[in-house]
């Protein structure tokens, strides 16, 4: 089952879970994230079915953001299912939402295994998890992209990457492109502050790059900036709009042509990157190895270049943000 956002790599975490089986176990896909366990959407999963698949985006199962444990009507039928269905354990790939979901199951004495998914790359107690990888490439390559048209045009750009509550994809697409300020929701910054730092590098080389997270506020705001209205079953609004209302605020004070691009889905989307393949794979390949070995309330990580087993509950305990001092690293390079 794969839930929450798509990711660059969950193509390749389903294959390897179907070729590493024994020979007595079924693989069935639950289609739609945890909506298709509610409804009753299955699909079988053969070795015909993940030939090739490790190198396309997205999921071939489907995702979706439903959250069962709002309603009890919900759950009920998610227990009806898997006893109809004669499922044995269900492998999660997901965030921290939907591995939530997955031991809350686990806790009501259902058979799961998590497998860490987010290009956010923030879950905890794993050194990765996949789509990260390919996110980062992605947005440093269009951050290097942005550097000839700023130069040209003598232009401030703000550039918007994916990022709710961790900066990680920003941080490392804006350290590995030269972007002239980084801002993350972990370190907030005044407009002041960031009006101070865009002016100097103005006037010392007439262009700037500003790599944003979408989950960046800055201190003046009381609010993030995103669709209120727009709430997901987690509870999450919709981010969204943080590198347009910089680029106009700082126009307005600074008189500088300012720009806006946002990156958005662009960074979840596509083929992974040999790295986000082959990590895929090894927690497939681990979670299958749990299945067998009934080893089940516990999530794959990537310790160093260990593939290994921790408790469910240690992924979902807390996020993992960038640390101040990568912070402090970064800092080096503005201006
Ligand atoms: O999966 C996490 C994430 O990539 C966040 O960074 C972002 O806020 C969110 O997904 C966007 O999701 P959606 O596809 O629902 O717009």
């Amino acid at each position: 089952m794969t839930g929450g956002g798509d990711c660059p790599g969950l193509n390749a975490v389903i294959r390897g879970i179907v070729k590493s089986r024994k020979d007595d176990v079924e693989v069935i896909g639950i289609m739609h994230g945890w909506r298709g366990l509610v409804e009753g959407e299955f699909t079988a999963l053969t070795d015909d079915d993940v030939e090739g698949i490790h190198i396309l985006g997205g999921t071939i199962l489907g995702t979706s953001r439903t959250n069962p444990f709002k309603d009890e009507k919900m759950v009920q039928k998610c227990f009806d299912n898997i006893e109809k269905e004669r499922i044995d354990a269900i492998i999660a790939i997901g965030g921290d939402d939907t591995l939530t979901v997955a031991a809350k199951l686990y806790a009501a004495g259902v058979n799961t295994v998590g497998v860490p998914k987010t290009i956010d790359n923030d879950v905890s107690n794993t050194d990765y998890t996949f789509g990260f990888h390919t996110a980062v490439n992605v947005g440093a390559d269009a951050i290097d992209r942005l550097h000839s048209t700023a130069k040209s045009h003598g232009r401030v750009f703000f550039v918007e990457l994916m990022g709710r509550e961790a900066g990680w994809i920003t941080i490392e697409a804006g350290l590995a492109a030269g972007a002239h300020l980084i801002l993350i929701p972990e370190y907030p910054r005044t407009i002041k502050e960031i009006i101070e730092i865009v002016d100097k590098r103005m006037k010392a080389k007439g262009y700037a790059i500003v790599a944003v997270a979408e989950g960046f506020k800055p201190t003046e705001l009381d609010e993030f900036v995103g669709r209120k209205d727009e709430v997901d079953a987690f509870g999450h609004i919709r981010l969204g709009g943080i590198a347009h209302y910089l680029a106009e605020i700082v126009k307005e004070k600074t008189g500088y042509d300012t720009r806006s691009v946002v990156l958005g889905h662009l960074l979840r989307g596509g083929t992974p990157t040999a790295f986000d393949r082959i990590l895929g794979t090894r927690y497939g390949v681990k979670a299958m190895e749990l299945v067998i070995n009934r080893d089940f309330g516990r999530m794959v990580a990537l310790k160093g270049n260990e593939i290994v087993s921790i408790p469910l509950e240690y992924g979902i305990a807390t996020k993992k943000l960038v640390p101040y001092e990568y912070y402090k690293l970064a800092e080096l390079f503005f201006g």
